[in-house]
């Protein structure tokens, strides 16, 4: 069944011993919309991204990417398809450059990847690279190396990887967590620039960035969905604002 959704989840539970960290979510979410999953620590959102790349499976449920029943593929197999995510910890090559990193990435998912023939650089694969740099502004260190990055800028590079190759749909936990107030700024541009028909999901603690990336919000509390609705409805909603920015209840 083609559902015309990016992503659909129907009655996601995931199951730690006798915790549900998920229970019952059903969400679906359209081509290039852009979602933001927002609720208190231990909320399940890691979670349910852990389920959505397949990093766990969920104990019960059904999820499709693009019309495809991928509930039982493995991660390998949703990247192909153009899932991508970045994590709330980092996972770069720091002793690499920023634009081998990005090329690394690139190469990874390309066609290429096992040719012995062709070791060096491609132009196509060079090129591909360089504009991913370009949007995620980091061209003027794009020689340094990556430990030598600021923490912010490492960030900046996480969402370039995402990026490589082709991708449809992109999860991004935490993004700005860390950030200063620039680099947030920063952040935002970059997000609100990214190519239209690429949607995504953004859990994010900072309401000032994450209500302004997106145009959908999901509200969970204790692995359930509370609450859908827009920026707007969300940030004048009493019910949000004591759960969640008076301090939430864990
Ligand atoms: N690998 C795991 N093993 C056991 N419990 C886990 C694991 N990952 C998460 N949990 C539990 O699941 C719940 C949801 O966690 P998580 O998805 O990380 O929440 P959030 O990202 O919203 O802060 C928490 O109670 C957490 O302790
Ligand atoms: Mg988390």
């Amino acid at each position: 069944m083609n559902t015309g959704n990016a992503l659909e989840l129907r009655g996601i539970t995931k199951m730690f011993g006798a915790l549900a960290a998920i229970a019952d979510v059903t969400l679906s979410v359209r081509p290039g919309e852009r979602r933001a999953v927002l609720g208190s620590n231990g909320a399940g959102k890691t979670t349910l991204f852990n389920c959505i790349t397949g990093d766990f499976p969920a104990t019960s449920g059904i999820i499709r990417f693009f019309g495809e029943d991928v509930t039982a593929f493995p991660p390998y197999e949703r990247i192909r398809r153009g899932l991508r995510r970045t994590y709330q910890i980092s996972s770069l090559f720091a002793g690499l450059t920023v634009i081998d990193n990005v090329y690394l990435a690139c190469r990874g998912v390309s066609r290429n990847r096992y040719s012995l023939l062709r070791p060096r650089a491609d132009d196509a694969l060079v090129h591909a690279a360089e504009t991913l740099v370009e949007a995620v502004h980091l061209t003027a260190v794009r020689d340094r190396l990556v430990g030598e990055l600021a923490y912010g800028q490492q960030r900046q590079l996480e969402i370039a990887l995402a990026m490589s190759g082709a991708p449809r749909f992109i999860l991004f936990d935490e993004p700005a967590a860390g950030l200063s107030p620039t680099e947030r700024r920063d952040l935002v541009a970059i997000l609100t620039s990214l190519p239209a028909h690429i949607g995504y999901i953004i859990i994010e603690h900072d309401m000032d960035v994450a209500l302004r990336v997106v145009e959908s919000v999901t509200m969970m509390h204790n692995g359930r969905i509370f609450k859908e609705g827009r920026p707007s409805e969300i940030e004048d909603d009493p019910e949000v604002q004591e759960l969640y920015l008076g301090g939430g209840h864990g």
